[in-house]
């Protein structure tokens, strides 16, 4: 499958069929974030991939991740992240995402269905895991198999704003 079909086959699943993502499945999606680009290479970046009853109840205090069988707390490190010297901007939530945005169109690729989630609350989360103050949790991507079908390849035209309003050419 090309990139493009991949990219409009992914759509965010919050309904789970019971069944367990297979651990090769797993292993794939994980390499895909091993392969991620960060920020000056620092890879400033954890995940915990969490299946276990009580891993995924531990979660479920802090997020509603919609039954899944898996889920994968993206974590960055906030002492190993690039800083920029200009603005001292901190890469570490960009590197993270970079990392989840591969492990997502992964598991789509493989048959599977996510969600990508923030809305959490990261001090339960943290104290859950055990996090470190360095280490912050900064998205949870939720992975199963779908229970709602297929999307329509088509609806991005009446879901995203339009390609004019998204992109401009040499000036704002
Ligand atoms: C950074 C980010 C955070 C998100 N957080 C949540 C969340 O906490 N819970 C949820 O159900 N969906 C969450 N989503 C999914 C978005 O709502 C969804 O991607 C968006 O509405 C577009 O729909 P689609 O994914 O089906 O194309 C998040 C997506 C992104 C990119």
């Amino acid at each position: 499958m090309d990139f493009i079909t991949i990219a409009k086959q992914r759509f965010s699943v919050r309904t789970y069929t019971d069944k367990k993502v297979e651990a090769e499945k797993l292993d794939k999606i994980l390499e895909a974030a091993h392969v991620a680009p960060t920020a000056a290479n620092r890879q400033p970046v954890h995940l915990i991939a969490v299946q276990s009853k009580e891993g995924l109840e531990k979660i479920g205090k802090a997020a509603n991740i919609y039954g899944a069988p898996l889920a994968i707390i993206v974590c960055a490190d906030h002492d190993k992240a690039w800083i920029r010297p200009f603005d001292k901007k901190q890469t570490g939530d960009i590197d993270a995402s970079i990392l989840t945005d591969h492990m997502m169109l992964q598991a789509t690729e493989l048959g599977l269905g996510t969600v990508w989630v923030c809305y959490f609350k990261p001090d339960v989360l943290r104290k859950e895991f055990d996090l470190p103050t360095n280490m912050e949790p900064i998205n949870i991507l939720v992975i199963g198999y779908s229970d709602e079908g297929e999307a329509d390849i088509n609806r991005f035209g009446q879901q995203r704003i339009s390609m004019s309003e998204l992109v401009s050419y040499d000036k704002l």
